[in-house]
């Protein structure tokens, strides 16, 4: 395996959708939290936080994706968004219910885990 391949196995990513929808429910707001508990080193090195222009889930947002993994949370709000970083930072699965409902029906994550595939190239 080439070191550029190596690298890019050891890759996660959170990406947090910012679009209109989700962010009329707090993104941004997610976004700055989580990336702060990055800065603090709360959040795994290797893990990437990247804003997102809409997964076509709107309805169902804030939603956020992590990647490769395909962990897809919903309705993420200040009071579940420590379910996502200990997913992150642990890997337990989140329990709370409005994070993973699966209200975004499978063919739109599926659309969306191929746009994702595409953008970051693996
Ligand atoms: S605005 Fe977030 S999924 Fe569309």
């Amino acid at each position: 395996m080439s070191i550029e391949k190596e690298d890019q196995a050891r890759k996660r990513f959170l990406l947090v959708c910012q679009g209109l929808f989700c962010l009329g429910r707090g993104s941004h707001g997610l976004l700055a939290e989580l990336r702060n508990l990055k800065q603090q080193g709360v959040l795994p090195s290797e893990l990437e936080i990247k804003p997102y222009y809409c997964f076509n889930g709107c309805s169902h947002g804030p939603n956020m994706v992590s990647y490769p993994d395909r962990v897809w949370f919903e309705r993420v709000s200040p009071d579940n968004l420590t379910q996502v970083v200990t997913y992150l930072g642990e890997g337990i699965p989140a329990t709370d219910p409005l994070l993973n409902q699966c209200r975004v029906i499978e063919v739109v994550r599926h659309r969306a885990y191929s746009d994702i595939k595409e953008e970051l190239g693996f």
